[in-house]
């Protein structure tokens, strides 16, 4: 377990340490989440809480068809409130341990849960990277949601988080995937056999990544303030 400030910074650099102390500092030892919450034009990104059972798991339930066919295999209870929180224990465990940041993207107009996304895999060192993965509603698709999700969770795991790369994968039949991700400027970087076990078997995926300087480069940050939204 890490503990002291000379510990994160042997694993994240100096310039990183500030940032992910401050994020973490308020619930290390204590069983909550931090207080983190993005925000866009048209969404707000928050972890998940466990009032958000219901609506999550309706969402999930009736996009089933739609969303089985690009995530590994669903459990057995994946609606269950018990799953859920079972979930959110692991997730927070995660935010804490620098493991990896769940993510729920909902509508400002109206509060409804449109889908989430995740930076899991957290990797420091000379590394200092994440996989992002990501979904919507089939009702929210087309709409841009995920683009100004994604580029927000990229912001923040880029600026708060102290990464220096950011990496995705997608089957290659899964257009909707690979055209968000060139949309918001991911580089299309290779090819990985049998990469992960996909819907029950492992699948080929098209591999994507973006650097820091790069998302520097399309989203710069005007003055202290958030440039992207
Ligand atoms: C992939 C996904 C998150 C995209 O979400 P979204 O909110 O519809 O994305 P956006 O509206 O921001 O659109 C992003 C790009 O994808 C394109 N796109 C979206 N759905 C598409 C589809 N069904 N077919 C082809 N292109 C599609 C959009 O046109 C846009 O590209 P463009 O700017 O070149 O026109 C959504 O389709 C989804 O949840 N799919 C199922 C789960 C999944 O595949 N997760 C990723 C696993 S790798």
């Amino acid at each position: 377990m890490i503990g002291s400030r000379r510990d994160w910074a042997d694993l994240i650099g100096p310039e990183a340490t500030d940032r992910v102390l401050g994020l973490l500092r308020p619930t290390l030892g204590r069983n909550t989440f931090p207080a983190v919450r993005l925000e866009t034009n048209r969404l707000y990104i928050r972890h998940a809480r466990p009032k958000d059972w219901k609506a999550w798991a309706a969402l999930r339930r009736a996009n089933r068809e739609f969303l089985t066919p690009w995530e590994p295999t669903w459990p057995a209870d994946a609606f269950s409130r018990r799953t859920f929180v079972r979930r959110l224990r692991r997730q927070l465990a995660d935010w804490k341990a620098d493991r990896g940041y769940s993510l729920l993207v909902f509508s400002r107009a109206d509060d409804q849960l449109v889908g989430g996304v995740t930076l899991s895999a957290v990797r420091r060192g000379v590394a200092q990277m994440a996989s992002m993965g990501y979904w919507v509603g089939e009702a929210f698709t087309r709409r841009g949601y995920m683009s100004e999700a994604a580029k927000s969770v990229l912001g923040f795991g880029f600026r708060q988080l102290g990464l220096h790369r950011i990496e995705a994968a997608c089957l290659p039949n899964n257009e909707a995937s690979r055209r968000l991700l060139l949309r918001v400027g991911f580089t299309e970087e290779g090819f990985a056999k049998a990469y992960l076990r996909i819907n029950g078997s492992w699948r080929d995926h098209i591999l994507f990544g973006m650097a820091r300087e790069g998302f520097e480069t399309l989203y710069p940050e005007p003055s202290g303030v958030s440039g992207v939204r």
